[in-house]
């Protein structure tokens, strides 16, 4: 063969194998929209891009992801699903019993995810023994975050106690100041909510009503209790919650203007995106009344079938990126959640981040962790989006807490 000849294959080779790695991409559908979000999100974007996988964004907003999945359902109807998606528990499972995910089970087993992804994680990230989603992380719902500096003005301290809870934000009222940040959006309120049911029955009460969705215990005298708390949370507000996107409820306890937002860690990444630590302008505790209980969510990655190799290689490529103990942490300490890897050390992590790990491995340990119904790991859709429905209108006033219970109780039956 030619010299000239030799350079011409070397070329033509070059460029092909060239258009196969521009070829491979991942179309992302997520909901991580806000400032954090997209900083965490980054973080993936950027290591996949270094590994030549071209990223094509597809944001929908909104917490708990009903949009994006309304939006998703849409895409699959179309015959035109994206190639990963940004899910949570039960929904995944949903997808797979459609047969709609790729079977990711030869990068499983390569890597090992068997012995390093908690069970708790695994019953939504395999369907029938087969992994069809990568787990990024594992977020909490039951925190409170707060101002410091409010906090030494007021004189108040960590509240343990609902009673102590309460006092702290009249404090708060009386001075001049929003007690409670919130956004009046559906998963928000349902965010809080699962807290207060925590937090008045407990465990017991909380399998009970949010995951075995036992009527007795969805109408009961705690149920009624439950949403009597929110009645008094929401004479914490400010007037202009109705809407409020979550980080921009975080945005008020950032800037001083209020005292305390219950939300789940994803807070924490607008905090550290503020330039703000942990421990020092804000710290995080637990929900009174919710300590040693952990209610989680993780997000996960699915993969949708598709037929193109060069499309299910980048999916395989983002499995694996996903999972890898570096990105586990980088992604981690920018996002607020902590990793879904067992074996990650917690030393690189802030005070809220190492709190939350230790937590997560003891409510594990001790039976006390259990799925966030607001974000969808304690029943299916169909049930989360029924008492979604139930709780804003009752924060809305639309219901007394008796009606609501009572509401609540129809409401999953008619769901199931
Ligand atoms: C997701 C988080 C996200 C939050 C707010 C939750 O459902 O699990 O990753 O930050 O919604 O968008």
């Amino acid at each position: 063969m030619t010299l000239m000849r030799k350079l011409q294959m070397g070329a033509a080779a070059l460029a092909l194998s060239t258009s196969v790695a521009s070829a491979q991409g991942v179309e992302v559908l997520h909901w991580w929209t806000s400032g954090g979000e997209a900083a965490a999100l980054n973080v993936l974007k950027q290591d996949l891009e270094g590994q030549g996988v071209s990223w094509t964004d597809m944001p929908v907003a909104g917490g708990g992801g009903s949009d994006a999945m309304t939006v998703l359902r849409a895409r699959v109807t179309a015959g035109d699903p994206p190639t990963a998606v940004q899910m949570l528990g039960f929904a995944i499972q949903d997808w797979a019993a459609e047969g709609a995910l790729a079977n990711l089970d030869t990068l499983a087993d390569e890597q090992g995810w068997e012995a390093v992804v908690p069970e708790a994680l695994q019953r939504f990230a395999r369907y029938d023994g087969h992994w069809v989603a990568a787990p990024v992380n594992v977020h909490s719902t039951n925190w409170v975050w707060a101002n410091t500096a409010l906090m030494e003005e007021l004189g108040i301290s960590q509240p343990t106690t609902w009673d102590e809870f309460v006092a702290a934000m009249q404090a708060a009222q009386d001075a001049g100041y929003t007690a409670l940040a919130h956004g009046g959006q559906a998963w928000q309120d349902a965010t809080v909510f699962e807290s207060m049911v925590m937090g008045v029955g407990g465990p017991e009460f909380y399998q009970a009503s949010m995951v075995d969705l036992d009527p007795e215990a969805l109408g009961s005298d705690q149920m009624v209790e439950a949403f009597q708390r929110m009645e008094t949370l929401r004479g914490f507000v400010d007037d202009n919650f109705s809407g409020r996107d979550w980080n921009l409820a975080s945005a008020m306890v950032i800037n001083g203007e209020a005292l305390f937002q219950i939300m789940g860690d994803w807070a924490k990444g607008e905090f550290v995106n503020a330039g703000q630590t942990a421990g020092q302008e804000f710290q995080c505790f637990r929900v009174p009344g919710t300590e040693g209980t952990v209610t989680f969510n993780s997000d996960e990655f699915a993969m949708f079938n598709v037929s193109d190799p060069a499309a299910q290689e980048a999916q395989l490529a983002m499995a694996s990126a996903v999972m890898s103990p570096e990105f586990q942490i980088a992604f981690n300490l920018v996002k607020g959640s902590v990793p879904a890897r067992t074996d990650i050390p917690s030393d690189q992590f802030d005070a809220c981040g190492q709190m939350g790990m230790a937590q997560l491995a003891a409510a594990s340990a001790g039976g006390t962790l259990f799925g966030s119904m607001a974000h969808g790991h304690a029943n299916p859709p169909s049930v989360q989006n029924a008492m979604y429905d139930v709780i804003t209108a009752h924060f809305n006033g639309e219901y007394d807490a008796e009606t609501a219970a009572a509401e609540l109780v129809t409401a999953v039956e008619i769901a199931q």
